[in-house]
């Protein structure tokens, strides 16, 4: 049984949700706070999944109770349920909060939202692990990349859509903007998964106010290690966006599936990112398991750290609120046969992936074969096989210049 603990003053809004969530009483152990204190002793007796709350309280405040929440109970999926009259308070926020709902919130998104953040626990189970993944405020971004983006946003004829296409070729900055321009709090109507249209969306001076002001960007320090370096792992991430994004089109699928394709590509290995970032010594380790047992690096993590950097990666965007079929791609980028749903990104992705590392014709055998060939098989992707392999040839020889401009779309 999951547990979900709902903090609001107004005690008509704290009935309201008792009511609309009844239905969920079998699935989740729900508690109610009209106050921080009370909250926090609610908090403090029993493990919680996640905590929704509202941010204009008297004495203690959201901005307040989601900080002592995030020193004192890390694990717990923080989500912010507030006014549009708050957006002020709430930019603020960022960072404090994982997700952002808006008020009046009709039952099933705040059901939906609740419930898939209660089962990305499924994902992992070290609570070591979820800890410092539901603590990352920011992913760190490619120094060059990071220093662009400041000095575009900082020159006084700045554009948006040179800041969505900057944005758009690194993992972390994409991360971070798709978090926020997908949460409900901006009233925007789809998910999105394109940087510039993200940007474009959200309108120059909140934009500003992020990346100057609330620094929701951060850059890395260091270069990465033997396990993994920054810049190679960048230049992978990109190559198999851009694979990924020119199957799509090959394909003839939908603008919003071409993007996200793109993205889930860009994004399927920021858990080496954050372990990366966050364990490093961790990460040597995996290096030498995977080197003394001539293993792939993700069945030296599964060993060491009883996980991967796919469910590590995908837990983060999970919290985060990124689309389910992005969270899908990412945690099962490795495995497809374990994903329950037919997703076809996921099978791009997984063939991107394995055609940006290792082309060769045995390596494509092995990927169509045995469970995940199963998987593959369901979108009738043998008989394309080819044409994908030839579609990520010719993207390899203009990748020179995507890299410069890989924009989505
Ligand atoms: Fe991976
Ligand atoms: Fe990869």
């Amino acid at each position: 049984m999951k547990r979900v603990l709902f903090v609001d003053d107004e005690p008509k809004l704290l009935d309201g949700l008792r009511r609309m969530l009844r239905v969920m009483r079998n699935d989740w152990e729900m508690e109610f706070a009209a106050d921080g204190q009370e909250a926090l002793a609610i908090l403090d007796a029993k493990p919680f999944n996640v905590v929704v709350t509202d941010m204009r309280m008297p004495g203690m405040d959201g901005t307040e109770l989601l900080n002592k929440i995030k020193d004192l109970h890390p694990q717990v999926v923080r989500i912010v349920l507030s006014g549009h009259s708050e957006k002020e308070m709430v930019l603020k926020t960022v960072g404090l909060a994982h997700q952002y709902l808006s008020k009046p919130c009709d039952a099933d998104s705040l059901k939906a939202t609740i419930a898939r953040a209660c089962s990305l626990r499924n994902l992992m189970d070290d609570e070591g692990l979820i800890q410092a993944v539901s603590e990352i405020r920011s992913l760190p971004s490619l120094p060059s990349l990071y220093s662009e983006v400041m000095k575009e946003m900082a020159s006084p004829g700045g554009s948006l859509n040179r800041v969505g296409e900057i944005i758009s070729r690194d993992t972390g900055m994409s991360a971070k903007i798709l978090q926020l321009v997908n949460s409900a709090f901006f009233g925007l109507p789809t998910r999105i998964s394109n940087p510039v249209r993200a940007v474009n969306l959200l309108g120059l001076e909140t934009v500003k106010a992020l990346v100057l002001s609330v620094k929701i960007f951060s850059e890395f320090s260091r270069a990465g290690s033997n396990y993994c370096r920054i810049d190679e792992l960048w230049k992978h991430s990109i190559s198999t966006a851009l694979y990924a994004r020119d199957i799509a089109r090959e394909e003839k699928r939908s603008q919003d599936k071409i993007d996200d394709a793109f993205m889930a590509g860009l994004l399927h290995d920021v858990g080496k990112l954050i372990l990366l970032d966050k364990f490093p010594e961790k990460c040597q380790k995996i290096l030498e398991l995977a080197d003394s047992e001539k293993c792939h690096a993700w069945e030296a993590e599964q060993r060491l750290i009883g996980t991967t950097h796919a469910r590590i990666g995908a837990y983060l965007l999970g919290i985060w609120g990124l689309s389910e079929s992005i969270v899908e791609t990412v945690a099962y980028h490795h495995s497809p046969h374990e994903c329950v749903e037919a997703n076809l990104t996921l099978a791009t992705v997984y063939l991107a992936n394995i055609l940006s590392k290792e082309p060769s014709t045995s390596n494509l055998k092995k990927a169509m074969s045995g469970a995940n060939g199963e998987y593959l098989e369901q979108f009738g992707i043998s008989d394309r096989i080819e044409t994908w392999r030839a579609v990520c040839d010719q993207a390899s020889q203009g990748e020179d210049d995507a890299l410069q401009d890989p924009v989505c779309g």
